[in-house]
């Protein structure tokens, strides 16, 4: 056992965006759409590319170590490092290569899959590893090249993804700051949003031994039903968590929804009648960066001086699982 206090605390966070910048313009290029469509369906103006050599590797370290930076510790203080992503350098996983950038020698690194409810899975994730007194620093990126994915012939999606990193350090504290949290997946309605694998069969060497072979495929959506789920699910969920924590909607200084579309920002924060000054958004500048999208979100509030030490955030994430959740939390230690 490395730790005595049974809650946790966030104690810093970082970001990283690639340096490409695909503008709705750029995009009439290459589909049928108009910046007049994609903005008011959407409110995204522009994403960020990764183009080589960056990597997810490269893009999360970079969050990583302005998130440890913020938190004012060292890469070898970290005992877990939790990378959520749906889209790895390395299948077998990324967030070992993340590891050895950092020199966090101390830590052991996985990967954590749960598509744009990554960073709010990820997150409940490290605070049961921190609250059994396992481990006292966690580092968590949500991070995505959802661009390496996107088929870039389907004007109903592509023109939505963008890609990017943000970390946070989750620590051991006395007091617990994360005051409730709420995880829900529906594979029933899985076929919506997916990445899908497909295989064929073959025969090797022309023997009678037959092995499937194949690969991942780009992503297929439903938009409207992604568009319907996420209106719903989200209030609810948020809602629960409100209970939980015990808390009103009004206690919230700041909102940060999975930045997908603003038109879902606006939607469920009305329906929790949540006023415009409080919801955090930045879709308009990145797009939808899946895991990265929330971290990403926060990091800049903070680093703008919004977000503040005590201030109580709601956070949700939601999409493909179909997944979803949310999580409440006090800023800082
Ligand atoms: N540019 C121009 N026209 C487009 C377009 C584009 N990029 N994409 C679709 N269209 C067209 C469609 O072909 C359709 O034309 P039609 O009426 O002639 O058939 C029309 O616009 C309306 O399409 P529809 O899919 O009904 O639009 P919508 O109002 O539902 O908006 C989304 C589409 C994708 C913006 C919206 O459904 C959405 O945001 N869904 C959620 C997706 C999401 O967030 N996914 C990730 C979750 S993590």
């Amino acid at each position: 056992m490395q730790n005595l206090f049974n809650g946790i605390a966030i104690t810093g966070s970082g970001s990283a965006v690639p340096q490409t910048c695909l503008t709705n313009e750029n995009l009439t290029q290459i589909v049928d759409t108009s910046d007049e469509w994609i903005t008011t369906r959407t409110g995204i103006k522009e994403r960020k590319i990764a183009l080589a050599p960056e990597s997810l590797t490269s893009l999360a370290t970079a969050a990583s170590q302005q998130a440890l930076a913020a938190a004012g510790i060292t890469a070898a203080d970290i005992n877990l490092i939790l990378l959520a992503t749906s889209t790895p350098d390395d299948l077998f996983g990324t967030a070992c290569r993340v590891q050895n950038e950092l020199g966090a020698i101390k830590a052991v690194a996985f990967d954590l899959t749960a598509a744009c409810s990554g960073f709010v899975f990820g997150l409940v994730t490290a605070a049961q590893y921190i609250k059994t007194g396992v481990y006292e620093n966690v580092l968590l990126i949500g991070a995505d090249i959802l661009s390496r994915w996107v088929d870039w012939e389907d004007r109903g999606s592509c023109v939505l993804f963008g890609d990017g990193a943000g970390a946070v350090v989750i620590q051991a504290n006395k007091s617990d700051r994360l005051l409730g949290f709420t995880l829900k997946s529906d594979g029933t309605q899985n076929q919506y949003l997916n990445l899908n694998y497909k295989g064929t069969t073959q025969e090797l060497n022309s023997s009678e031994i037959q092995v499937t072979q194949g690969k991942f495929h780009p992503i297929t959506m439903n938009g409207r039903e992604v568009y319907r789920f996420a209106v719903q699910k989200v209030p609810e969920v948020i809602d629960k968590t409100l209970f939980t924590a015990h808390l009103q909607a009004e206690d919230i200084d700041w909102l940060i929804l999975h930045q997908a579309n603003q038109r879902i920002i606006n939607a469920v924060a009305e329906r929790l009648e949540i006023p415009q000054h409080k919801v955090i958004s930045n879709v308009a500048n990145y797009g939808n960066t899946s895991a990265a999208s929330i971290p990403l979100a926060l990091d800049e509030a903070v680093r703008q001086g919004k977000i503040q030490c005590d201030d109580i955030i709601a956070i949700s994430g939601f999409g493909a699982g179909l997944s979803w959740g949310a999580a409440i939390f006090k800023w800082g230690r």
